[in-house]
């Protein structure tokens, strides 16, 4: 184990903690799937957040960079106006980190102001530390104004409520013996009464793709707001099955299409 290895595991078991206050779902499930199987690996962790130089992808994913992990590929969601990045490290026994963010100069003018209010609140020396992506919400933010970016973008809104947490950590269904596809997975974690996202299907991505996902729906959870709070979505449980590429190896990259549904997985409806 490198010097690198151990301190990401510590933030990654830290980001971990946090995401669970976040997740009511994913105590209970790891729970589950932990009583079944010996190891279970953690495929990526995602997160999110603005374009705004100070916010963007490459600075929220410098400290990653710093403790050795590469980028890898990036991945355009149009219709959501969304920039995605992935980065791995060469510790295989690490998750991959999936990083978002909002292009807020395709929303109008309203949405970009209120975005640049919150980001001006943002100290860049704490960006550039490895706990600033499970340091929560860096800004203060109006119940009115969550309301307008959640009426244009529930990404946006999301994370303007949340600030930086992870969105959903990720089972390897590879890494499983007790469930072999998602089709049994999915069937198994609907009988213990999980809702999961049905967008485009529960399962999205196909072999062919060398990547089928499937997820659950993010339950509501209390937000503090400067004028009062609000039950919102908070956080998912993410369930990837690899598929080998012609060399051999898992296919270890992301499918746009499939990603653009499991984004649904914070959505309000
Ligand atoms: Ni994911």
């Amino acid at each position: 184990m490198t010097n690198n290895t151990a301190i990401l595991q510590e933030h990654i078991n830290n980001m971990w903690l946090d995401y669970l206050n976040l997740t009511p779902d994913a105590k209970p499930i790891h729970k589950l799937f932990d009583e079944l199987n010996d190891n279970i690996i953690n495929d990526h962790i995602a997160l999110r957040t603005f374009n705004l130089s100070k916010t963007s992808i490459d600075n929220i994913a410098n400290p990653f960079i710093q403790q050795g992990y590469q980028y890898a590929d990036s991945y355009e969601f149009p219709q959501k106006k969304l920039l995605a990045k992935y980065f791995i490290h060469p510790d295989s026994s690490l998750p991959k980190v999936f990083i978002s963010e909002l292009i807020t100069e395709e929303f109008s003018q309203e949405i970009q102001d209120i975005i640049t209010s919150l980001v001006e609140q943002v100290d860049a020396t704490e960006v550039s530390k490895l706990n600033f992506c499970y340091s929560g919400r860096p800004w203060d933010i109006s119940l009115k104004q969550y309301d307008i970016l959640n009426a244009k973008s529930e990404y946006a809104s999301w994370v303007a409520a949340h600030g930086y947490r992870p969105n959903h950590f990720t089972i390897l269904v590879n890494s499983l013996t007790s469930h072999k596809n998602l089709a049994s997975l999915n069937d198994f974690l609907i009988k213990q009464g999980f809702t999961l996202n049905s967008s485009g299907g529960l399962i999205k991505g196909t072999k062919d793709q060398l990547l089928e996902q499937s997820s659950t729906n993010a339950k509501k959870i209390r937000v503090q707001f400067t004028d009062g709070d609000k039950e919102i979505p908070g956080c998912y449980y993410e369930f990837a099955l690899r598929y080998p590429q012609n060399n051999g190896d898992l296919y270890q990259g992301f499918v746009a299409s499939s990603a653009d549904k499991i984004f649904e997985s914070t959505s309000n409806n």
